[in-house]
């Protein structure tokens, strides 16, 4: 479990994180998501000690972590795998040789069968069996994210910290790197914590997210939620990114879907039963685990405004005028 409490940071004149809070449980695939810049690859580097924090705390299965007490962070670190954007891997080390380097760095004998097995395991894990010996340069973007993941995993983790780890990844590949750390969470119990500033990742496996925003937590709970009924400002207009070109005449109103009778045609039903029109100007609408959720933008005539939000609210559609 990671505690994080009222965590402080400031960087010379700038304050990076303001009092951030959230606790991050065994088991889960937890989120971090926020604009750039807004502090997550700052929390996640103080959750393991490579940043130092100013004030509140951290605490990781009841050991807090201190950049000063040399010896416990070490061993911390060993329970955090972290994975990151540009991979950094070393090029002059094949795949074998680059994931076994952290048991080099804690002086294991990596030749021992013991360690080939482990390594062989990890590498048949990510599938790579066919690139044992590839160097870095030899591989794609998917694949060298895969060797990341098992260098990763080599020293047997509790958890682990995966910033922006899909982001120069085309969608495919993407879908294909979340399959396998949701994969690694489940059958090896693996605690994930995910920094990312793309919402499908979050939606695609995390169970719980947080939203940072200039280095504060606005918002956290369960995906779907957060991504449905945005409770501030800021998490709408990083949802509704791309929807600034909205007309500027008439009313543009939102209309939310929340998974649940979000199959039903309430748009058609409404332009039918209503006998008014409207014209959908943005939408964002996705299979989510199964269901449909989303929103969807329309413009209509201000007489007709009421009667449709009176429409919507009586078939429980969410709502809101832009
Ligand atoms: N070592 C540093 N020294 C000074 N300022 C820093 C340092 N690291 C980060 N910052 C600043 O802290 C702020 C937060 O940076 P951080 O990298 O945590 O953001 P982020 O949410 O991860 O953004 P991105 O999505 O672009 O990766 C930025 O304004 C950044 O310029
Ligand atoms: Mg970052």
């Amino acid at each position: 479990m990671i505690e994080i409490k009222d965590v402080r940071k400031q960087f010379q004149d700038l304050e990076v994180l303001k009092g951030v809070s959230l606790t991050i449980e065994d088991h889960e695939i937890y989120g971090i998501i926020g604009q750039s810049g807004a502090g997550k690859s700052t929390l996640l580097r103080c959750i393991n000690g490579l940043e130092s924090y100013d004030a509140g705390s951290i605490v990781v299965d009841g050991t807090p972590v201190s950049v000063r007490d040399k010896d416990t962070l070490k061993h911390l670190q060993k329970q955090m795998g972290m994975i990151f954007q540009s991979f950094n891997l070393l090029e002059r080390l094949d795949v074998y040789d680059n994931i076994a380097l952290p048991m080099k760095f804690w002086k294991m004998n990596t030749k021992s069968e013991e360690a080939r097995e482990k390594i062989m395991g990890l590498i048949r894990l990510v599938g790579l069996e066919d690139k044992v010996h590839a160097r870095p340069r030899e591989l794609s973007g998917g694949q060298k994210q895969r060797v990341a993941i098992a260098r990763a995993l080599v020293l047997d983790p509790r958890f682990l910290l995966c910033d922006e780890a899909t982001s120069a990844l085309d969608p495919e590949i993407t879908k294909g790197i979340l399959n396998l750390i949701q994969q690694i969470n489940q059958e090896l119990g693996i605690t994930v914590v995910i920094v990312t500033h793309q919402m499908e990742v979050v939606k695609q496996i995390c169970r719980r997210v947080a939203f940072l925003n200039e280095g504060k937590v606005l918002s956290e709970g369960r995906p779907e939620e957060l991504f449905v009924k945005p409770a501030t400002k800021e998490i709408k207009d990083f949802l509704r990114e791309g929807s600034e070109l909205l007309p500027k005449e008439g009313v543009n109103i939102q209309l939310f879907f929340t998974g649940k009778g979000s199959q039903a045609p309430v748009v058609t039903m409404m332009a039918r039963s209503l006998d008014v029109d409207f014209s959908i100007c943005w939408a964002k609408l996705e299979d989510f685990r199964k269901n449909v959720y989303g929103s969807l933008v329309i413009n209509t005539t201000e007489e007709n405004r009421e009667r449709i939000c009176a429409f919507l609210d009586k078939n429980d559609v969410t709502w809101e005028v832009l």
